[in-house]
């Protein structure tokens, strides 16, 4: 075997050797000689695989072409089975929002959650992975080509496209300005909801009234209105009001709100048990307070780990937990103490726990707020950790609820200016480095490695001077030593920015369940909320209210035909019904 690597090897070596003869930094990429220059740097690659001492990967069985068939004849009878379309109602809804996880972060979380389970890491399949219906997402703001996190969340809450910035208010608002979003608020999927007599939750690891969870529950012509502090003159004057105190005061009856942000609700007076800091309310009111007085009977406010696993679902209907004074901590910087603030997987269980009691189902928003401020920080470790995180909620909704009266969709608003490139090896850490070989193309002319990951803009811009003599150079930062696994370590980027930014490609939706075939093609971010709602049968959707909910007809028995009949004898019911009436007033 090693004899067989040493002979390729020096194969592979010697024509490596010859490319690499030919090859230059290429200036003009339309170039011919460049395709000649690129073969040149695959041969080189393999050259290094050749050599590599103790490979994993592929094993023996990716050798082996029937593997592959035995695969692929697997996801035929799953698609073949996909045939037969689950009509049924959702009596429950979950949308699992990952803030920011554009395509390269879900295929590098991938990776990464693969790879700490000792795997090569490309072949897993996350729990999202394995939702059957997938759609794309278009997620421009109406006045913003790349979007924020604000008016995204009212898209696919509300239904509406908005401007960038604005919180659960239709087009006609204007960011920033109180005045013009009143009689222009914009009902979001909680708001039928609860008027339908579901029970409805939130599960955010950023702040409660952070941009994605407010648009859920709040109307705001600006997202940073957290706490009264934030409004402006022109905001009080016009009444508007502060999104934290729309949520206990204005907005629908919610049974579980868990995250955090105890900030905005505590007066400046209050000192943080965990941190000793302020609360944000210049009104001098406890916003908690007040939602425990309102919350009689079978109620509980939670702001630590052990208190939160102590709640009991069985008597609790209502839960308010936040667990910190502004966001949740990254994943990646918990410590092992329970006690400190549970994970998005410990809160999703106990939101679906105790929002399953009611008969008549509920919507359920959980969103992975940080994987954005990991990537804004450009720390790709922060990211993807909360990335994985994010993917075992989705797990522990698959566990708990039943395709046959639940969707499940998981998406994001926007993504991010992350790449994930070079020619790594399978099976390379997912954090590591495309290290320099020699000089071709596809190589680095500076002669110097790169990671994996790399941002497009951001606070890793990291050129460093060199003097030489009177020669000055200007590079990038050699990052041969340097630990880029580390949690801390800010990945390279083009442009120098404090904050790196949002990207405006498309992101992807996976659904599950009730009408998740309707996520299909590629569509504008809005028609989230309404597919959920028209599963659902709420809102405008009645026309998918053929059925009682809770008593689902088994999946696949009926298609559009099947409800036509169910149409038929319910207009034929009616319409005996009113002649018989006409012909008793006769
Ligand atoms: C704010 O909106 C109102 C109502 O649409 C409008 O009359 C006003 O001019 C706007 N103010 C600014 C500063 O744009
Ligand atoms: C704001 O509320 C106060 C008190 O209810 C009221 O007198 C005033 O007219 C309101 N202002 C606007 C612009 O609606
Ligand atoms: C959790 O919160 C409760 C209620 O305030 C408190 O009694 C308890 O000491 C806290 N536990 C920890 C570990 O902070
Ligand atoms: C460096 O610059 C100084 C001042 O301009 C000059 O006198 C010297 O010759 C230069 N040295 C070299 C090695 O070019
Ligand atoms: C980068 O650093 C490594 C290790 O210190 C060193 O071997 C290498 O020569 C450096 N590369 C350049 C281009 O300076
Ligand atoms: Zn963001």
């Amino acid at each position: 075997m090693a004899t067989v690597h040493m002979i390729a090897g020096l194969f592979f070596f010697t024509l490596a050797f010859i490319a690499t003869s030919f090859g230059k930094p290429a200036a003009d990429r339309d170039d011919e000689s460049y395709d000649v220059d690129h073969s040149g740097q695959l041969w080189q690659t393999r050259a290094r695989r050749a050599h590599a001492q103790s490979r994993t990967v592929p094993t023996d069985q990716e050798r082996t072409p029937d593997y592959w068939t035995n695969m692929a004849r697997a996801s035929i009878d799953e698609a073949l089975r996909l045939q037969t379309l689950n009509t049924n109602v959702a009596k429950n809804v979950v949308l699992f929002l990952g803030d920011g996880m554009g395509v390269s972060t879900v295929t590098t979380a991938r990776i990464l959650k693969g790879q700490k389970a000792g795997n090569p890491g490309e072949e897993t399949v996350l729990a999202m992975d394995s939702l059957p219906y997938t759609a794309m997402s278009k997620t421009y703001n109406i006045d913003a080509q790349v979007p924020d996190s604000a008016g995204t969340a009212t898209a696919f809450l509300c239904g509406v496209k908005a401007e960038a910035g604005v919180i659960g208010v239709d087009g006609r608002t204007r960011y920033g300005n109180c005045s013009s979003s009143k009689g222009h608020e914009a009902e979001s999927i909680i708001v039928h909801a609860e008027r339908a007599g579901k029970s409805t939750g939130i599960v955010t690891t950023a702040r409660v009234t952070h941009a994605t969870p407010a648009a859920a529950y709040a109307h705001s012509a600006a997202r940073g209105w957290e706490a009264d502090s934030d409004l402006t003159a022109e905001a009080r004057e016009n009444n508007c009001t502060d999104i934290a105190y729309q949520l206990v005061e204005e907005a629908p009856d919610i049974e579980v709100i868990l995250g955090g942000g105890s900030r905005m609700f505590k007066p400046r007076s209050w000192a943080d048990p965990e941190t000793g800091g302020s609360g944000d309310r210049n009104d001098g009111v406890d916003l908690v307070q007040r939602w425990q007085d309102r919350k009689t009977g079978r109620s509980r406010y939670v702001w630590n780990g052990t208190d939160f696993r102590d709640v009991d679902p069985e008597s609790t209907d209502y839960l308010l937990g936040l667990f910190e004074r502004s966001h949740m901590k990254y994943t990646a910087d918990r410590t092992d103490d329970p006690a400190e603030e549970p994970t998005i997987a410990d809160m999703t269980r106990k939101a679906i726990e105790i929002l399953r009691k009611n008969d008549n189902g509920f919507f359920l928003l959980v969103e992975g707020g940080r994987i954005d401020h990991g990537h804004h920080a450009s720390k790709a470790v922060k990211a993807l950790e909360d990335t994985v995180a994010f993917d075992d909620a989705v797990q522990v909704a698959k566990d708990m609820l039943d395709t046959s009266d639940s969707l499940v969709v998981v998406t994001a608003d926007h993504s991010h200016t992350l790449t994930f490139a070079g020619y790594p090896d399978r099976g390379h850490p997912i954090f590591g480095q495309n290290v320099y070989t020699s000089s071709t193309p596809d190589n680095t002319w500076d002669e110097l490695p790169y990671t994996t990951l790399l941002y497009g803009n951001g606070p890793g811009y990291a050129l460093v001077e060199t003097t030489n003599g009177n020669d000055t150079q200007v590079t990038r930062q050699n990052i041969t030593d340097v630990d880029t696994a580390d949690k801390e370590y800010e990945q390279q980027s083009a442009a120098p920015l404090r904050s790196e930014t949002h990207g405006g490609e498309d992101v992807i939706i996976m659904a599950d369940g009730p009408m998740a075939h309707l996520f299909h093609g590629v569509q504008e971010q809005h028609y989230i909320a309404h597919v959920m709602m028209y599963a659902a049968c709420l809102g405008e959707y009645t026309e998918h209210c053929d059925k009682p909910i809770g008593t689902p007809k088994p999946v696949g028995d009926a298609g559009p035909a099947a409800r036509g009949s169910y149409y038929t004898v319910a207009l034929t019911t009616v319409l005996s019904g009113l002649l018989m009436m006409a012909a008793t007033r006769l």
